[in-house]
């Protein structure tokens, strides 16, 4: 007889839960300390590069340091929050290989990494709870790129990645 196992693994989530490096500036440090310790007890390997408390402090300093640690292959995701999540998605993206996604709730970061292949979700910790901080990083984990059509536009990227220059 063959045995029918009662439940079937969700299709869209990945078999191996990914390393994540974890920042924040002041005004996500809140947010981070608690995705920190969610993730944590659902078991996944997680890197905090701060900050500490709700001291000023300069959000590229720590987007820098999560995509840096993506980039090469420290982590295999990072997430970042600041006030609004703006700034990080702009200073991460500034490294080669880095594709970071301001996103708003757990669809837009589940999109992210099904259309857009992101290897980093930053979000803005202003006006948001830890549970809300925590479903939109849940629906970033559990999504998996879809390749296909996507696939294409990435490659896009990436050569504008390996071209890029300074143009300021
Ligand atoms: C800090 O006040 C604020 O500018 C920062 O957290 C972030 O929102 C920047 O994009």
């Amino acid at each position: 007889m063959v045995e029918v196992p009662n439940k079937a693994p969700a299709a869209d989530v990945p078999a191996e839960k990914p390393s994540v490096a974890l920042g924040a500036d002041h005004a996500g440090f809140r947010v981070k300390d608690a995705v920190k310790k969610h993730l944590q007890a659902e078991g996944y390997e997680v890197d905090d590069v701060g900050t500490w408390s709700e001291a000023s402090a300069d959000y590229p300093d720590f987007a820098i340091q999560v995509a840096n640690r993506v980039a090469e292959g420290h982590n295999d995701l990072g997430v970042l929050t600041c006030g609004t999540g703006i700034g990080m998605s702009i200073a991460a993206n500034k490294v080669g290989g880095i594709r970071a996604a301001l996103a708003h709730n757990p669809e837009t970061a589940a999109l992210a990494r099904q259309h857009n292949d992101a290897n980093v979700l930053t979000f803005g910790a202003r006006g948001i709870t830890a549970e809300q901080a925590i479903a939109i990083v849940e629906g970033f984990l559990a999504a998996k790129f879809e390749g296909g059509r996507h696939q294409r536009r990435i490659a896009k990227m990436t050569e504008l990645d390996q071209e890029r220059k300074y143009n300021g």
